[in-house]
């Protein structure tokens, strides 16, 4: 055999299957209906729960460097992440355009099934700061979920870090502020939106300038997932109720009007 053509020869698996685990990963898609059209659904909701543990694995990793004052890390996790949320929202495109007589043809096969009931992307709130614990109960008959879960729901969030961050930076943050129940959601304070409007009317180069910057284009990115995620659902749907028991559209509207990191937003009118 030439010396230039790859290895063929190899004991057991091979080493790309030992660290991809393809074989696991490819035999996961078992489909409910007959239908055709099912399999892009699946594997859509597939891939978007990948995308959601790499974006966990990133802010988390962005936390962590907050906490430890490496801010250039922690940007440098964000911005990852801004590119893995493009990719997480380039992924709507081949559900976008379904219609309700396609989607009713394997809809009922879903049951009660609803991404509502998506533990990554509770994480995934989680750490932008909306945090619930009603929102562990879907999963207390899944030991590890729910652990992983409840871990999240006591943790400072990634904004929670960034706040502590404004504080040690010398921004004046209220202990009401700095000590909140970390099990609740996070409610935007003027003191806050102060800091940031501090800090956008200083140094654009600054570190805490390009964090901010950092945050914004993961709370827009978010913002357009909950939006591409509504008119899809808009489009496949109407205004039937959802299969894990909401409004439907309605509650996701409601939704996707939450702000993400809100004072970054509202700062904006005072610089
Ligand atoms: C076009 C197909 C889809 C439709 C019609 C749809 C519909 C819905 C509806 C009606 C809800 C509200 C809860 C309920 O009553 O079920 C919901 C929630 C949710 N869906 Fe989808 N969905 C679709 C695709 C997806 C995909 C591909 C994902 C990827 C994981 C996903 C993730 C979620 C998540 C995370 C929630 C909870 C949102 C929140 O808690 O704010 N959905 N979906």
């Amino acid at each position: 055999m030439s010396h230039d053509a790859p290895n063929l020869d190899f004991e057991g698996s091979t080493p790309y299957e030992d660290y991809v685990k393809a074989d696991v990963l490819t035999h996961l898609q078992h489909t409910l209906s007959d239908d055709p059209g099912e399999m892009v659904f699946l594997v859509t909701t597939q891939v978007m729960e990948l995308w959601f543990t790499v974006i966990v694995h990133e802010w988390e990793t962005a936390a962590r460097a907050l906490r430890e004052d490496r801010t250039p890390v922690a940007t440098d996790a964000l911005k990852r992440s801004v590119r893995e949320l493009e990719a997480l929202n380039a992924s709507w495109t081949p559900l976008a355009g379904l219609t309700p007589a396609q989607f009713n043809s394997y809809r009922s096969a879903l049951g009660e099934g609803s991404g509502f009931q998506s533990a990554m992307y509770r994480r995934l709130e989680f750490l932008l700061g909306d945090k619930s614990a009603s929102m562990l109960v879907p999963h207390r008959g899944a030991p590890r979920v729910h652990a992983e879960l409840e871990k999240a729901l006591h943790e400072p969030s990634l904004y929670d870090e960034v706040v502590r961050l404004l504080a040690r930076r010398g921004y004046d943050i209220p202990d009401a502020v700095l000590q909140r129940d970390l099990t609740r959601k996070y409610e935007a304070a003027p003191e806050v939106e102060a800091a940031w409007t501090a800090v956008y009317s200083g140094d654009q180069n600054g570190e805490l300038a390009r964090l901010g910057e950092a945050l914004t284009d993961v709370a827009e990115l978010v913002w357009r997932w909950r939006n591409d995620h509504l008119v899809a659902t808009r489009r496949a749907m109407g205004s039937k109720t959802g299969t894990g028991g909401s409004a439907g559209v309605a509650w996701l509207e409601k939704r996707a009007r939450n702000n993400v990191f809100p004072e970054l937003w509202t700062a904006r009118s005072y610089v």
